[in-house]
């Protein structure tokens, strides 16, 4: 006859597979949330299906303004004019950055006033009802390379020259993607055709920019003795166009840290005047003694 012990062995074994399809259960969930992981960071980090009309998402470049507390570097923003002027302003406009605001920031005054000293304004009309041309001045804005929008397109094969004020800022990834996109031109891949006139670059959304690459090695010779290398004179225009966006950040950030000092000194201090005030109340005890009426007690009768 059958002894029990098979028996017995089958229900162990039962048990040991239902403790084991827990443990299965756990390593199935932590393999879907690493897959899940692994997917987020491939799609975040490398080229995808859509990559042509949106562009190649840019790496993240350690610019020390973008961290919590991280300023500007203003001996790059100098290096950054000197491009900018030397470079970029060729074809593009900066309509919203003056003379004066470079002072203080980049430059001294006396240096300011030289370099806008070299550019002739339009101004008047004089006393005889003339227009005249005069030198720069401090509140003069830095000046537009074409007198309107029509003649920028007719200089460039139709494309409009975005005026960079305000660039980093008003695009999709800010320094990161003015970078990638300043130092990115390269041959198209094979069977990737790029019209006449345009500019392979996997940054730009579609591939093609107007833009042709216009920063190499050496296209600028610094007076700090820095290595003008493409690399360093794009992050030199890039450090730049971030500030003549947001000229406040340093001082947004030193308001903002002190701002967070004083607040939590004072809650600190809020909290300690609420417990002094709740003081007497928290540590109070009610005692409730009823009057000698209610005492339902027979009384005893004299
Ligand atoms: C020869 C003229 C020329 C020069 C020099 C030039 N650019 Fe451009 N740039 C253009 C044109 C044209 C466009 C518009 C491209 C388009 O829409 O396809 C453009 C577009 C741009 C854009 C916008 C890209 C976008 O996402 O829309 C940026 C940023 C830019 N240029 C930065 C610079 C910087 C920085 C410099 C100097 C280092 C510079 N450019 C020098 C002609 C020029």
């Amino acid at each position: 006859m059958f002894s029990r012990a098979p028996l017995m062995a089958l229900r162990r074994a039962a048990q040991g597979a239902s403790r084991g399809s827990s443990t299965l259960m756990w390593a199935s969930a932590a393999t879907a949330v690493g897959a899940g992981g692994a997917l987020l960071y491939l799609e975040r980090n490398s080229a995808h299906a859509n990559m042509e009309a949106e562009g190649l998402h840019p790496p993240s470049y350690p610019f020390p303004q973008k961290t919590l507390l991280g300023t500007f570097d203003h001996a790059s923003i100098r290096r950054g004019f000197q491009v900018f002027k030397e470079v970029c302003a060729a074809c593009h406009s900066l309509d919203l950055v003056h003379w004066r605001n470079l002072v203080d920031v980049a430059y001294t005054e006396e240096e300011v006033r030289a370099m806008a000293e070299e550019y002739e304004y339009r101004d008047g009309p004089d006393d005889k009802g003339e227009m005249f041309d005069r030198p720069g001045k401090l509140t003069d804005p830095i000046p537009r390379p074409y007198p309107n929008e029509e003649a920028a397109r007719a200089a460039n094969a139709g494309a409009l020259p975005p005026d960079l004020s305000l660039i980093t800022k008003a695009r999709h990834g800010g320094v990161d993607y003015i970078y990638a996109l300043l130092t990115g031109y390269s041959d198209p891949p094979p069977g990737v055709e790029v019209r006449e006139g345009l500019n392979y670059n996997p940054y730009f959304p579609g591939g093609a920019i107007a833009m042709a690459q216009n920063i190499f090695d050496g296209v600028v010779e610094y007076e700090d003795g820095t290595p003008n290398t493409a690399s360093q004179i794009t992050k030199d225009v890039v450090t730049f166009l971030n500030w003549a966006a947001e000229p406040e950040l340093d001082e947004r950030k030193k308001m903002g840290l002190k701002a967070v000092l004083l607040f939590s000194m004072l809650t600190a201090v809020s909290l300690w005047v609420k417990r002094n005030r709740w003081q007497s109340l928290k540590t109070r005890k009610i005692a409730f003694a009823p009057p000698k009426a209610w005492d339902h007690k027979p009384t005893k009768k004299h």
